[in-house]
């Protein structure tokens, strides 16, 4: 075996040269890998013995794309480049053939394009995401792809960023062969008969008769764009790739690869695309917890149960019996468990109807489900969650009982949203057996999961509980113990800041198109009444009955979205919030009966009040260890919350402003509006002062206490 790069070498066998790659974790076609590859292929072609070329790839996946680390190096767009390594096997002489396991991704999946062959393991998936970057493919995949299965569903494979699976691409013709059993001997042999048969070299470039379509209907782009609208409002990286796949059409292969190119460096240069990249690694950070090493023991999880069969229990029971995890959920009457019972089969029946699962998956999942109406039933699961009513002292006794109930060793999490998890807790035996594991409404969909880290919660409690959460297909982010830990607390402060708003000076339609265009998919009023103004809302308690908004509104029956009208009307079967006269008269009045003077107040103050009060409450966060790194945030805002993706996350977007201009901001804000809240925190200060970032910001001295 001849080493020709630190990652790449070349062996012959059979008569076949292979080149295999090796650069752990997953063979990101880092600059070596590039280099290797180039080299290799020149040996390739001179070497007598070798009729055919392999491209193999060592470890857990074939090339997931370049090596993102690299884009923010200048360089990036030198030789030794993927769409060079891409000419070279495009144009070798002898038949390349690709043998994909695992994920050819992006720069990986584009290499194989450029290859004469494909052979592919059933598992394998296949993919273009870089649209989830902020870029596009840009090493031919808007060229060759498009050529491959038509415009339309290139686009939509591109824009949506999303793999398909090896038996897709065989469908589609993007691979030749799935190969069962060893891989590699698949693809030699494959490679051989190639050779005996004389089959012809494969360049996708040669043929274009898929785009005959498209080049007599141009309209399928508009189209498109229409189609894709809501989805990408704000991206800019799904319309370079409609531009580009425009120039497939319509221009010869090399100029629209050049077109491809221009678009690319474009996209790449965005500030849109280094916030998605940010994002990237920031995903995959919150994964890591300093403390907690990867090797630390985990307990196994396979019988869950859940109590409470309400909003939350339900989805929650979801996420397991998808997995094919038995669930028992127990309830406190046979009408409530029914209930709980009959809406887990109504979704999943609807599923069915949608295709998205089968008539035997509902089954199956099903009959992993348990229903039980004493706490007892739970003896011998592996963890309980606890979505009861968000109620201190009902969480007490639950949690005293099944510390009585529950083996040795089970898990004992609560989907508390604000409440006190040490409290909860210290009610039980075993305090490090207790966690929080916060769900996101509706839990089956949400990808976020909250993973409440009480004071006294073992590590090995900790692990398990993140493993879980990945495994359950959760973005599991570690916090600490406060009201409403991360994500709801600094919600908590954008909602004081909207109603304050809403109190002194605009309507919800003015509030909520500031929230709306700065990237969210609705604002705070929209929100609440999508949520249910009723919720927390106890009727004669509420102190300032006159003066308080959402009292007047539920006492007028104006509940939200369920009723037909909250904040804002909607018509039947509509989410789409209309303006009420009648719910802006009680605003005004409501202002007028607390003796406030209602002022003016530009789009660009309120957006400022309202996001830079949440950076304000990030920053105490920090402070607090509450979370472990900035990122975190940023993570929690955009799976929990719907922080629009392309400004990075919270964090990040207000490193991008400056913390010393939001420092300035917030002190002429708060005194503005006479708001001790918008005071800049202590934190925000120190790290304005010092010309420094949230990034810049590591604390871990209270993981060590
Ligand atoms: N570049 C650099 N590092 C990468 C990487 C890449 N393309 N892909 C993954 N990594 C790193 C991750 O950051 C992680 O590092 P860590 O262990 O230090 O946190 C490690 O590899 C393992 O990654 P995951 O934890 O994500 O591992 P999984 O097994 O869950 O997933 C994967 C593997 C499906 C390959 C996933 O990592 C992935 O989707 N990668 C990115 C794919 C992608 O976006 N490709 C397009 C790149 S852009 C491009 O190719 C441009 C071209 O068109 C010119
Ligand atoms: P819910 O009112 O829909 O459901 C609660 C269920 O618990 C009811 O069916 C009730 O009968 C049952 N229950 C009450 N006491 C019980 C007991 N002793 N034993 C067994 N079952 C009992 O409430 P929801 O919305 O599901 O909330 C549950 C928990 O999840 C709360 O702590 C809430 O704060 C939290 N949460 C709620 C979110 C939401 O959006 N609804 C989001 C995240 C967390």
């Amino acid at each position: 075996m001849k080493k020709l790069s630190q990652s790449v070498s070349y062996e012959v066998k059979d008569g076949v040269g292979v080149l295999i790659s090796n650069n752990p974790p997953v063979n990101a076609m880092s600059y070596h890998v590039r280099q290797g590859l180039i080299d290799g292929l020149e040996m390739a072609q001179s070497d007598e013995n070798a009729q055919a070329i392999v491209l193999h790839c060592e470890g857990r996946t074939f090339f997931p794309g370049m090596d993102i680390t690299e884009f923010a190096n200048p360089n990036v767009l030198e030789a030794p480049t993927t769409t060079g390594v891409i000419e070279k096997l495009e144009g070798a002489s002898k038949p390349v053939i690709a043998a994909i396991h695992g994920t050819a991704l992006g720069g990986g999946f584009e290499t194989a394009l450029g290859c004469h062959y494909r052979v592919a393991t059933p598992s394998a998936k296949l993919g273009l995401p870089e649209v989830k970057l902020g870029i596009l493919p840009g090493a031919g995949g808007t060229v060759r792809l498009p050529r491959v299965l038509g415009v339309q569903k290139a686009l939509e494979m591109m824009t949506s960023g999303n793999p398909i699976s090896a038996g897709q691409a065989l469908a589609g013709g993007l691979v030749d062969e799935i190969v069962e059993g060893d891989l590699l001997a698949g693809a030699l042999a494959f490679a051989k008969n190639v050779v005996s048969e004389n089959k012809p070299l494969v360049r996708i470039r040669d043929s274009d008769d898929k785009l005959e379509d498209a080049r007599e209907n141009r309209a399928i782009f508009d189209d498109f764009r229409k189609s894709i609208a809501r989805k990408t409002r704000g991206f800019k990286a799904p319309e370079a790739i409609i531009r580009s796949v425009e120039g497939t059409v319509s221009l010869p292969f090399d100029e629209a690869l050049r077109n491809e190119r221009d678009l690319f460096v474009e996209c790449l240069k965005s500030p849109e695309a280094k916030a998605q990249q940010y994002f990237f690694f920031a995903e995959r950070g919150a994964r890591k917890i300093p403390d907690v090493p990867k090797d630390t023991p985990t307990r196994a999880i396979q019988k869950v149960g859940v109590i409470g069969a309400g909003t939350m229990g339900g989805g929650i029971t979801m996420n397991f019996l998808n997995r094919e995890i038995p669930v028992t959920i127990v309830e406190t009457s046979q009408e409530a468990l029914d209930r709980g019972l009959g809406i887990i089969e109504k979704n999943y029946a609807s599923t069915a109807k949608k295709g998205r699962i089968t008539e035997d998956d509902v089954k199956t999942r099903m009959s992993l489900l348990t229903g039980a109406l004493e706490l007892e039933a739970l003896a011998d699961v592996d963890i309980v969650i606890e979505a009861v009513f968000e109620d201190m002292d009902l969480k007490k006794t639950v949690f005293e009982k099944i510390d009585g109930i529950c083996k040795p060793g089970c898990i004992l999490a609560s989907n508390t949203s604000y409440l006190n998890i040490n409290e909860i807790a210290a009610m039980t035996s075993r305090p490090q057996d207790v966690i929080g594991l916060h769900f996101f409404s509706p839990a089956n969909i949400m990808r976020l999961l909250e993973v409440v880290r009480g004071d006294e919660t073992s590590k090995e409690v900790l692990a398990t509980c993140m493993k879980m959460g990945a495994h359950i297909g959760k973005i599991a982010v570690v916090v600490g113990v406060c009201r409403g830990f991360v994500g709801n607390r600094i919600l908590g402060a954008r909602m004081r800041q909207s109603d304050d708003l809403l109190k002194k000076n605009a309507m919800p339609k003015e509030i909520d198109k500031v929230v709306f265009d700065f990237g969210f998919p609705m604002g705070s009023f929209a929100m609440r009444d999508l949520a249910g103004l009723d919720i927390g809302w106890e009727r004669d308690k509420t102190p300032d009955k006159d003066t308080n908004i959402r009292h007047q509104l539920c006492t007028r029956g104006r509940l939200g979205q369920k009723t037909g009208g909250g904040f804002y009307d909607y018509e039947a079967g509509s989410r789409v919030p209309v303006p009420n006269a009648e719910v802006e008269q009680i605003i005004l009045d409501a202002s007028e009966k607390a003796g406030v003077t209602r002022k003016e107040i530009s789009g660009e103050d309120m957006l400022k009040r309202m996001v830079y009060a949440m950076v304000n409450e990030a920053a105490k966060i920090l402070d607090e260890g509450i979370a472990l790194r900035a990122s975190h945030i940023d993570v929690i805002w955009v799976y929990g919350y719907g922080w629009p993706i392309y400004r990075g996350g919270l964090t990040y977007y207000a490193d991008q402003i400056g913390l010393d201009n939001i420092v300035a901001d917030l002190e002429r804000l708060s005194t503005e509006y006479n708001d001790p809240e918008l005071e800049p925190a202590p934190l925000l200060r120190e790290l304005a002062k010092e010309g420094k970032t949230f990034r810049d910001y590591v604390r871990l001295d209270h993981l060590e206490a």
